[in-house]
């Protein structure tokens, strides 16, 4: 696949995730209830809300989710995604780095602008088919100025996909040995399908920072690869594809299980602050949101981007004091 083609399908994910019925009804965890204090015992300076993720510090447990780079549309966005993270202390996840690796030219359209908490990206099909080495990856997450790595697991995408790869699965020791090779924080995602049960497990052994569990519910890369067809599938075998997976409940306890006290971050779906405050309760390190927050931007571009990401901090922390916590661990007791 050239580097064209793949900032060609960059533009049109960026495109299609917008659209009406490419994202599932949301994760709101209506099994979840929250106490609720009604005299407010917790000011709002003497909330710490603060959190530890792979070793680095986050002032609020916030993750701007893995979307893009490699395409020039995307320089502006992520150039704001930089900034805006370093102003509210929270992390940012890039998307996948496989167009600058083949084409160092497309580097700046991941941005510039030096945040605490980045976090670069690749899909397991380059590191099963060992396409760049862990040298040349660290060297490349050096140059964006990354601390870390995401790796995305989207084995049902690749199969939609007329140019994916339609056998990928995972061998764990070439996984394991990659991850080792790096020498730099690991953190496994799903892109929407999520991670849990005995596949979390078997993550687990391996030389991880935590997971993301990308959870069913949110952004449906099921629905956008199947409109990407041509001809499309048949409707039913893509709601069929869309309703497996594991859901964000589900997902945050058997990470959480799976890994004791390495990182969990909720994700898939995520869209107001109850649930992300919910997800905390439940258990997770701290909460990743995508395409609302590239909504958010497409709607009026950096101003509505930060405008959406401080209410959802601020109406989070309301939340969060109305259940008498104030940090994160006295948040994880309420509902235990
Ligand atoms: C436009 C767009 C591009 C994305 N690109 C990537 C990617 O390159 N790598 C990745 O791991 N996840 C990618 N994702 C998936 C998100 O990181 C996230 O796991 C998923 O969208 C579910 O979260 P959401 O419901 O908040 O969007 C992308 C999501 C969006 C909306």
């Amino acid at each position: 696949m050239t580097t064209q083609n793949i900032s060609n399908r960059k533009d049109a994910h960026l495109s299609r995730c917008l659209l009406p019925d490419m994202r599932g009804s949301g994760s709101t965890l209506p099994n979840i209830h929250l106490p609720y204090e009604a005299d407010f015992p917790i000011s709002d300076t003497a909330l710490d809300t603060s959190t530890s993720i792979a070793d680095r510090q986050l002032a609020f447990p916030l993750i701007i989710g893995c979307m893009t780079g490699g395409t020039p549309a995307a320089t502006e966005f992520n150039e704001t995604l930089r900034q805006i993270a370093g102003e509210f202390g929270i992390g940012l996840g890039l998307g996948s780095i496989r167009a600058c690796l083949e084409n160092a030219a497309l580097l700046p359209t991941y941005g510039t602008t030096s945040t605490h908490w980045l976090f670069g990206n690749i899909g397991i099909s380059e590191i099963m088919h060992e396409r760049h080495t862990p040298d040349t990856v660290r060297a490349m997450l050096q140059k964006l100025g990354c601390h870390g790595l995401y790796i995305h697991f989207n084995m049902i995408q690749e199969w939609l996909q007329p140019e994916g790869d339609h056998d990928l699965y995972t061998d764990l020791d070439i996984l394991n040995r990659f991850i080792n090779h790096l020498d730099m924080p690991v953190i496994l995602k799903e892109v929407g399908s999520g991670i849990g049960g005995k596949c979390a497990q078997r993550l687990a052994k391996l030389n991880i920072r935590g997971i993301e569990t990308a959870s069913q519910n949110g952004t449906s890369w099921i629905r956008i690869e199947a409109s990407r067809r041509s001809p499309t599938l048949d409707p039913l075998f893509t709601h069929a594809l869309d309703q497996i997976g594991i859901p964000l409940e589900r997902a945050i306890r058997d990470c959480r299980q799976a890994l004791g006290k390495r990182t969990v971050i909720a994700s898939g779906g995520i869209e107001d602050p109850l649930t992300l405050v919910k997800c905390l309760a439940c258990g997770a390190d701290a909460v990743s949101i995508a395409q609302p927050i590239y909504a958010a931007y497409k709607s009026g571009g950096t101003q509505a981007a930060r405008r959406w990401i401080h209410d959802l901090i601020q109406t989070s922390r309301l939340i969060w004091r109305s259940t008498g916590s104030k940090n994160i661990s006295t948040l994880r007791q309420v509902i235990l």
